[in-house]
């Protein structure tokens, strides 16, 4: 046998040392891939928003993300500032769980896009009252103007910029509680209010409002979730398919104050009791898409016994289904116009004009001053209570 000069050895050596590096490497770029590959895998769960965002301290009050999960692998994430619901994962029609709730990562994002209530527990008083102000019990009660002439969705500090006491019962509900004390933003009364989210296995985001008071007042709560089927910043909602159970409408003046008739939707572009896709006649010349720049309407609901959904709604990529069921008499249809793309969601997507819509439940916009409106007061003895739920499936 040869021996192998120095020169062999050499040779052998780099070889040796080449193949080291040839396998090093692709060793290497495996494990890159199986980071790739797990990444890939990842990425197919939408982001949440992170835990660090949401611990606070504001007005002298601790704020944190409270994360639920139902035995379906479906999740929601909900904060005690404002009550927030700040995601909701969902499973779409290939079992890929999507984010059907536009939301920011922090609370600075919720701070900065305020005044349009992502998300939001909205009180005292959902929706407008027209020139901020009301009559009860023979009293004139003054509100804040926050949206000229009128005030909106409670008024300067809503329930929506308020930190909440929370306690998770368990991984699938959240309740929290707040006192709005006796001539808060104006109204009379210290209002008790408990409201609690329930995530459910049958992925359904149950809402429940509870309150008192020691004063006669006023009280409209709901909740100001944008959703957008196709997922958090995948674009219009224009083409996703609607259904609304509401044979009549009330129609709003210019600065969407409703003008007090009960009107039918039957011949106009708010006509939903068939299922159509939002964007099929919003562009239409009509005077009341022109007054909400869009839909922005109180629905009058035929039916509110929460065991029929008064409300559907498909994404046409998706195939999410998102049913509304509620004992409320109506619901606020709004199309996301005010929608100002200066907004960036968690997963980086800004809040371009109408890429989300809200289902809001609700008794009817400025109701104290519409005697003829179901009545919004609560007087003490009495328990204000009611209860939405939004339920996903995909199409079949
Ligand atoms: C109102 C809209 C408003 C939006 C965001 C909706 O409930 O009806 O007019 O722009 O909330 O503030």
């Amino acid at each position: 046998m040869q021996h192998p000069t120095k020169s062999t050895l050499k040779n052998t050596s780099k070889i040796i040392l080449a193949v080291c590096i040839i396998s090093l490497a692709a060793c290497n770029h495996s494990a890159k891939k199986t980071v790739a590959n797990s990444i890939m895998t990842d990425t197919t769960k939408p982001l949440l928003p992170s835990k660090t965002g949401f611990e606070k301290t504001i007005d002298g009050k601790k704020t944190h993300l409270y994360l639920l999960k139902n035995k379906n692998g479906a999740e929601a994430a909900i904060t005690n500032y404002g009550g927030h619901l700040l995601a909701l994962l969902v499973p779409d029609k290939n079992g890929k769980l999507t984010d059907v709730v536009l939301g920011f990562d922090d609370i600075d994002g919720y701070k900065k896009a305020m005044s349009s209530y992502y998300g939001a527990t909205i009180g005292r008083y959902g929706n407008r009252i027209a020139k901020g102000h009301f009559i009860l019990d023979g009293r004139r009660y003054d509100l804040f103007i926050n949206n000229k002439p009128n005030t909106l969705h409670g008024g300067s500090k809503g329930f929506n910029d308020v930190v909440w006491d929370a306690s998770q019962a368990n991984d699938q509900s959240i309740t929290m509680t707040y006192l709005s004390k006796d001539g808060e933003e104006g109204y009379p009364g210290n209002l008790n209010v408990k409201v609690t989210y329930e995530l459910t296995d049958d992925n359904s985001i149950k809402i429940s409002y509870e309150a008192t008071t020691d004063k006669n007042t006023i009280i409209n709560l709901t909740n100001h979730s944008y959703f957008n089927l196709n997922g958090v910043g995948s674009g219009t909602i224009l083409d996703h398919t609607l259904q609304l159970r509401a044979a009549n409408y009330t129609p709003i003046d210019s600065t969407s104050i409703p003008t007090g008739e009960i009107a039918p939707v039957a011949g106009t572009p708010f006509d939903f009791t068939q299922p159509a896709t939002i964007g099929s006649r919003i562009n239409n010349t009509d005077t009341q898409l022109k007054n909400g720049s869009g839909y922005d309407h109180n629905f009058v609901l035929d039916k509110h016994d929460i065991s029929t959904p008064i409300a559907t709604a498909t994404g046409d990529e998706s195939g999410i289904v998102l049913e509304v069921f509620t004992d409320e008499p109506g619901i606020q249809f709004y199309s996301g116009n005010f929608m100002s793309g200066t907004n960036t969601f968690l997963n980086g997507k800004t809040d371009d004009q109408r890429t989300g819509f809200c289902l809001e439940t609700q008794h009817f916009p400025d109701s104290p001053n519409h005697p003829k409106f179901p009545s919004t007061e609560l007087k003490p003895g009495e328990t204000y209570k009611t209860v939405t739920i939004y339920k996903f499936s995909v199409k079949k």
